[in-house]
């Protein structure tokens, strides 16, 4: 008998098994957004996350998908199908649910549709979609459809299992900015999820991981497999120091997570959060705990943005502007600044609130505020988790 122990590591090639143990909507009766408080249940992983990491979850796709494109094919699904990194031959029923990206298809697959099909019309319409001289509509074409759509509109034809899988990118996981302090909940990880719903071609589309945690994954039974994703973002060495927190929307996530780790560890330095979504009296995304830390004195300072409350927008990034001054008496003191969520537009926008703060409270020149900001980054008092 052997008297070496062996030691599970989890990561993201040996994801843990973990079950979500609550999955409740944070917004209000009567708002017209979903946003999700989900609780995985990590008992057993082994090692504690920081804060700042985020939740690696590998999801599975629609069933109805599968079967659309099991039935077009003419599959039973016990196929077998070779797939890269992956050992042995896969039931093409499991590859299609669990290893491959069935949205967004490429030009590639018209391109071998063009060669499997049997029926004229079909044929004919593949070749016009394909002809370069009609590259916008067949770009439209593709934004706008699945793989099963489009099998769908070409029953004719023949895959071999093994083509029709060549055809489709591996799926990835999907990370989420862990919501909660492991000082707090050393067993489970919170996450703060919008599902992704949109509608292209007349039907409604589901994000593969945001909905698979919203709504397919049953409570305390799914499987659902996890890794930490370990990042630089996270909360200053030293306790004493003030932060200023920026996350609008989802963006909320981590900041809730250093508010729980400073009020278990009484740190000392000061907390100044800016949050915004639509509606005061339905979006403020944990708004009994905030309120709940601002009467302790945890949080000194809580400034909100709600965009639709009026009939102008309100963005995180005016209230900035409207507190200039103070906060710039906070960054001179030193202290750290986190932005968090939507990098299209938010984070740019805040990013040009704070050059424009520098300049004008700090009375600095456009170049002056762009080294501080710099300087700030490379020091780490300026940090961002943006996607
Ligand atoms: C570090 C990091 C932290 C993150 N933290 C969070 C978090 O805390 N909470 C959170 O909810 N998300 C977070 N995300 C985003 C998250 O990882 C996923 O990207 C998100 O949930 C969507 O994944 P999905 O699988 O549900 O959607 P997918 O299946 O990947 O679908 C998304 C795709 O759908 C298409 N699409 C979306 N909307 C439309 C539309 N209106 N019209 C046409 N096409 C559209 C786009 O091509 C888009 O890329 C984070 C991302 C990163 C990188
Ligand atoms: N990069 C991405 O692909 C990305 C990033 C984040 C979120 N999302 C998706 O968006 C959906 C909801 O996400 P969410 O709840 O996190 O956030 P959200 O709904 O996009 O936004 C939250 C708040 O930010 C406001 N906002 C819009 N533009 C802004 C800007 N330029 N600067 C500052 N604030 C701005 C919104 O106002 P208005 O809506 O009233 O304008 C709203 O009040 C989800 O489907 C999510 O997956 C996508």
């Amino acid at each position: 008998m052997s008297d070496v122990s062996e030691v599970l590591v989890y990561n993201k090639d040996n994801p843990f098994p973990a079950v979500i143990s609550e999955n409740r909507i944070l917004n209000k009766e009567g708002s017209d957004k979903d946003t999700r408080h989900v609780v995985v249940n990590v008992a057993g992983i082994g090692h504690r996350y920081n804060i700042g990491d985020s939740l690696g979850v590998f999801a599975t796709n629609e069933r109805a998908k599968v079967d659309a494109i099991l039935a077009c094919c003419g599959f039973t699904g016990d196929e077998r199908v070779i797939l890269p990194k992956v050992e042995g031959k896969v039931r093409i029923a499991d590859a299609l649910s669990s290893n491959l990206t069935l949205s967004q298809p490429a030009r590639k697959f018209l391109d071998s549709l063009r060669g499997k099909v049997t029926d004229d019309d079909e044929r004919v319409h593949l070749e016009t979609l394909t002809d370069p001289e009609n590259r916008d509509e067949m770009k439209e074409y593709l934004l706008n459809r699945e793989f099963h759509d489009i099998l769908e509109e070409h029953p004719s034809a023949r895959f071999d299992p093994q083509e029709l899988v060549g055809q489709m990118r591996r799926l990835n996981p999907r990370l989420y900015s862990i919501a909660s302090s492991s000082l707090v909940f050393p067993e489970e990880v919170h996450l703060t999820v919008a599902p992704v719903r949109y509608t292209t071609n007349d039907r409604e589309r589901r994000g593969v991981c945001s909905t698979f945690l919203s709504d397919r994954a049953e409570l305390s039974s799914t499987k659902v497999p996890v890794f930490v994703s370990h990042s630089h973002f996270g909360l200053p060495e030293d306790d004493d120091t003030d932060i200023i927190m920026v996350g609008p929307g989802t963006g909320i996530a981590p900041f809730r997570a250093f508010l729980q780790e400073r009020e278990k560890k009484g740190a000392k330095g000061r907390n100044w959060l800016f949050f915004g979504d639509r509606s005061e009296a339905t979006d403020y995304l944990y708004g009994d705990e905030f309120e709940a830390w601002l009467s302790s004195g945890l949080l000194h300072r809580v400034d909100l943005a709600f965009s639709r409350d009026q009939d102008y927008k309100i963005y995180v990034q005016d209230r900035i502007r409207e507190q200039a001054a103070e906060l710039w008496a906070w960054i001179r003191d030193g202290a750290c600044l986190y932005v968090c969520g939507d990098a299209k537009r938010m984070a740019k926008d805040v990013d040009n609130a704070l050059r424009d703060l520098l300049m004008k409270e700090g009375g600095m020149s456009e170049t002056e505020a762009a080294d501080m900001i710099k300087v700030m980054k490379k020091e780490r008092r300026y940090q961002r988790d943006i996607y």
